[in-house]
Parts: C-alpha cells; sequence; structure tokens
C-alpha cells in the first residue's frame, strides 16, 4: 500500500456544482475512487501552512506528493528532512518551484510535472493580458461599470499592438506559443531571450530574434513578457535596475512566477510611469495577502492593472489534462513504466532538465 498525499485548494460551492473543476480538494483530481480501489491510501488537504498543518503531519510517512502551482505545498529543505518515506513529487501542472529542488536531488525524490499541460491556457491568457494592457481595457471597463462615459479618459493610454516590439523571456514551450499567436498582429518585431536558442526553423516560422544580453533586450521591447521558470537564476530577475533599462512606458506581463519580479520594485515602476502597466496571474506568496501591493498599484493615470488571481494554467480544459497527466505518472510509479521523459525534472539520478537554469 502507497501513502499519497494531495495538496490541492478548497472549491467550496463552486466545485460542488462543477465537478470538472478537478484541481480542488473536494474532486481530487479524480483520483480518490482509483487510488483507494487499489488499495492505497489517498489524504487531500487545502491546509498547507506551517508545521502545525495538515501537510506537514500527513508528509512525515507519504511516499507521493501531489501539489499543484495554484496552491502550492512549499516543500523546503526542511519539510524534505520530514518526508523519510518520499519518493516522488508531482506537480500536476508546469512549475516545480514550490519544491527545493536540489534537496530533491539530493535525497533522491523524483521530481515530475504535466509537461505541456497547460501551456496553451497560459500563452491565451498572456495574449490577452499583452491586449488589455496595450489597450487599456480594464479602466475602460471600470468606466462602464461606474456608469460614466468618458472616452478621452480611456482612449489617452490606448494604444494599437500592431507595429510594437514584443519580447519573451523564456522561448520555451509557453513562450514560444506566445510568439506563435502574436504573429497575426503584425507587431513590429518579436524578440526572445532565452540561453536555449529557438531551433532555426521555429524562430523563422514566427520571425523572431534571439537578444543575448537582457538589458539590452527589455531597452527594445515595448512589451516584455516573462515565460521562463523560478529558479536561482531567474529569482528577482526583474528588479529595479532591470526596469530601468526598459523603454518608459512599457507593459509587462508576468504569468511565469511572481518572484521572478521584484514586488515592489514593480510597484514602484508602475506608480511613476517607468511601466505603463503590469499583468499576471502569479503572486511572490499564493494566496497574495488581502493587502498586497499588486492587487491595487497604478500608473499615474489610474490604470495599468490587469492582476488576477493564479488561473490562467487552469482553465477546465488546463484541468482535464494535468488530473489524467498526473494520473498517469502515479500508475508509472506504482507498476515500475518508464515515465515520459519530457515530463521529468529530477529523476532517479539528478536533474533532467535545463530548464531550471543551465546546470
Ligand atoms: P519550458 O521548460 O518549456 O520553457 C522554459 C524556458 O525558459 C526554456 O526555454 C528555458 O531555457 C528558459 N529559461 C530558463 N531559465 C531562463 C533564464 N534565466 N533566462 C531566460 N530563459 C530561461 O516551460 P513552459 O512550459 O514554457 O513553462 C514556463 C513557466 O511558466 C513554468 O516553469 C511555470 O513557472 C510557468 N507556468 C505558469 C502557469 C500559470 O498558470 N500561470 C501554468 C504553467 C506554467
Amino acid at each position: 500500500m502507497v501513502k499519497v498525499l494531495a495538496i490541492l485548494y478548497d472549491g467550496h460551492q463552486a466545485a460542488q456544482e462543477e465537478p470538472r473543476l478537478l484541481g480542488t480538494t473536494e474532486n481530487k483530481l479524480g483520483m480518490y475512487d482509483w487510488l483507494t480501489s487499489l488499495g492505497h491510501e489517498y489524504v487531500v488537504t487545502s491546509d498547507k501552512e506551517g508545521p502545525d498543518s495538515k501537510f506537514q503531519k500527513e508528509i512525515v510517512d507519504a511516499e507521493i506528493l501531489i501539489t499543484t502551482p495554484f496552491h502550492p505545498g512549499y516543500l523546503t529543505k526542511e519539510v524534505f528532512e520530514k518526508a523519510k518515506n518520499l519518493k516522488l513529487c508531482v506537480t500536476a501542472g508546469v512549475g516545480s518551484d514550490h519544491i527545493d529542488l536540489n534537496a530533491a536531488v539530493e535525497k533522491h525524490v523524483q521530481v515530475l510535472e504535466v509537461t505541456g499541460s497547460n501551456v496553451v491556457s497560459v500563452a491565451e491568457h498572456v495574449v490577452m493580458s499583452i491586449l488589455l494592457l496595450v489597450r487599456n481595457f480594464v479602466p475602460a471597463h471600470e468606466m462602464i461599470e461606474r456608469g460614466d462615459w468618458a472616452v478621452s479618459e480611456v482612449a489617452r493610454n490606448a494604444f494599437d499592438l500592431e507595429d510594437k516590439v514584443v519580447g519573451t523571456i523564456g522561448a520555451g514551450r509557453i513562450g514560444y506559443r506566445v510568439l506563435q499567436r502574436l504573429v497575426p498582429f503584425d507587431c513590429k518585431e518579436l524578440l526572445y531571450y532565452d540561453y536555449a536558442p529557438l531551433p532555426e526553423a521555429a524562430a523563422k516560422a514566427v520571425n523572431a530574434r534571439k537578444v543575448d544580453d537582457l538589458k539590452e533586450f527589455v531597452a527594445q521591447c515595448d512589451v516584455v513578457t516573462v515565460n521562463c521558470p523560478l529558479h536561482e537564476g531567474t529569482r528577482g530577475l526583474v528588479n529595479a535596475d532591470l526596469l530601468k533599462h526598459f523603454k518608459k512606458g512599457a507593459w509587462l506581463v508576468n504569468t511565469a512566477r511572481g518572484a521572478i519580479c521584484d514586488k515592489d520594485a514593480v510597484a514602484a515602476a508602475l506608480k511613476s510611469g517607468q511601466l505603463s502597466g503590469y499583468s499576471g496571474d502569479v503572486w511572490n506568496v499564493q494566496p497574495a495577502p488581502k493587502d498586497h501591493v499588486w492587487r491595487t498599484m497604478k500608473n499615474p493615470l489610474g490604470g495599468g492593472n490587469g492582476m488576477v488571481p493564479h488561473y490562467s494554467g487552469t482553465t477546465l480544459d488546463a484541468q482535464k489534462r494535468y488530473a489524467t497527466g498526473a494520473k498517469e505518472i502515479i500508475d508509472n510509479y506504482l507498476h515500475d513504466k518508464p515515465q515520459n521523459p519530457a515530463n521529468i525534472i529530477v529523476g532517479k539520478t539528478g536533474y533532467e532538465t535545463k530548464a531550471y537554469g543551465q546546470r
């Protein structure tokens, strides 16, 4: 018998009414009947903070841990010390930065993601976020709800995406899909910054140019979108110093991880007008505290905030894909079948991906 622990968020009434909300404590990634019918123990909880949480109590003898980036159970080095029986961490989604990956390597715990499961979902959200910032959509909609009608007030900060330079930090599965989706907008240029060059044919297909220096890259972009994982090399990458090199009034979209952008530096850049807008769904701490500055920060014209809770990669379509993928990973593990190499972040002998830093 294997003990499986899942850290998921509570879906409350929505999850009872909508069974396709699979990533909730109520619907348990659709795995409860399967795992228990095989005689395994399956513990599901949302209680994840602090040493007295159910997460930290149940992890001591769990063999498999399932977490999602949307409600991350932070598997720190200290928690690894307690998790004596842990063999496999499954991220139901993409992005395993909530796990201390170096500690996983040290403890010989495998870490797998459902690679690709929500990359289209996020890429669509990125394109939407770029458009809503550039076109100043949120203040325009808020004006309508207020009962007002002052076209110039919103048009004074609304632009076309056509003829703008858009660049992605990270041109992997999501970053590349963003570039693909931007092609019909006739941007002036599409740029990317990544230590892994795109295959020549892929770069040609979207007509994207690689820029090797990050400061030179941001200095050329009207819009910057962040699509790289969070690791030692990207934590705080977009900080006060880098923001000075952005074009004045640029727009920044980050659906990768909140901690890649410095919280206070971004808020200050928006307030001063150095950034015209910031949009994304990821926060340095999740759930974000009620007084998190990113909830209410604004540009000098009172707009430029496109923040939402972490949901771009958890559409109902994505939930189906990552629940199915997580089940496959666990089934492979339980029956000693090979894993899909693309899903392996940390394998039996160490890192198997280059996406979490050039190691
Ligand atoms: P991927 O592994 O296909 O691509 C990541 C790319 O980033 C790779 O090309 C890698 O070389 C590049 N990279 C790594 N470090 C870099 C650095 N220092 N500078 C520039 N580029 C760097 O991953 P994928 O599927 O595109 O996902 C990217 C990230 O998006 C995930 O790690 C996750 O954090 C985030 N994500 C967010 C979701 C959401 O719901 N908001 C859902 C899914 C992913």
